[in-house]
């Protein structure tokens, strides 16, 4: 199941590793050369993922479950969101995709099998980053912020084994970005890479 026109983007990495950030500035970075590119994230704001952020307060709650409702979320965000969008021939970037389920939920004991299983309805994207970064540098950012997190999820020792896992999911169509640098390197790196990805799609 192969993406429509445009190209699709996703980029990924543990919390605090600058994909929020990145994909605003690849927006940015795009729009003003004249690409037309829409960014979007998972969870998402709609319906679902509200209700998975409400179910996911509760620290104890079944890892089953919590994948099969980023799974939901993920196959109406395809389905409503990016597949239109790509239909339209955007550049579609997308803050976390379905190796965050791969990686989060597999953390958590649920077989890699069975979440890739559940989450096959959701094409990939034509090109994945893993924006990579030292975990203490990510929680020295996170707690500069003092945002609010799914604590589920952000101690030392649960990030370094979220990356990785990370890791262990690099290929040609998944690939490694140094996030240590300065904000507009990394920008500049990773837009560079997405117009080399849409130009061979041409
Ligand atoms: P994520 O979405 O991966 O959790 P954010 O983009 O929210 O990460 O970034 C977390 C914090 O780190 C923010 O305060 C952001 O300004 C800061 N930050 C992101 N990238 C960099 C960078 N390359 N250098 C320094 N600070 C950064
Ligand atoms: P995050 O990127 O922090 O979203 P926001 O900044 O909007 O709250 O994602 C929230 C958390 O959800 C993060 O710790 C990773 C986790 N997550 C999963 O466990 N599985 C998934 O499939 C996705 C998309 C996210």
């Amino acid at each position: 199941m192969g993406n429509p026109d445009g190209i699709f983007v996703s980029v990924e990495g543990i919390d605090g590793s600058g994909k929020t950030t990145q994909v605003k500035k690849i927006y940015q970075y795009l729009s003003e050369r004249g690409y037309k590119i829409k960014i979007t994230q998972e969870p998402t704001r709609e319906k679902l993922g509200l209700l998975l952020r409400e179910y996911l307060r509760n620290e104890k709650s079944d890892p089953h479950v919590d994948a099969l409702l980023f799974a939901a979320d993920r196959l109406e965000h395809y389905h409503n969101e990016i597949k239109p969008a790509l239909q339209e021939g955007y550049i579609v970037v997308t803050d976390r995709y379905a190796i965050s389920s791969y990686v989060y939920q597999s953390s958590q004991g649920v077989p890699v099998e069975w979440i890739q299983e559940v989450n096959k309805m959701s094409p990939m994207p034509d090109l994945g980053f893993y924006l990579s970064i030292d975990v203490e540098t990510a929680l020295e950012r996170l707690s500069r912020e003092n945002r609010n997190v799914i604590e589920k999820f952000e101690n030392r020792q649960h990030l370094e084994y979220i990356k990785m896992k990370y890791e262990s999911f690099l290929g040609p169509k998944f690939v490694e970005v140094d996030g240590n640098r300065e904000l507009d390197v990394i920008t500049e790196d990773l837009s560079n890479l997405i117009i080399a990805e849409y130009n061979k799609s041409d």
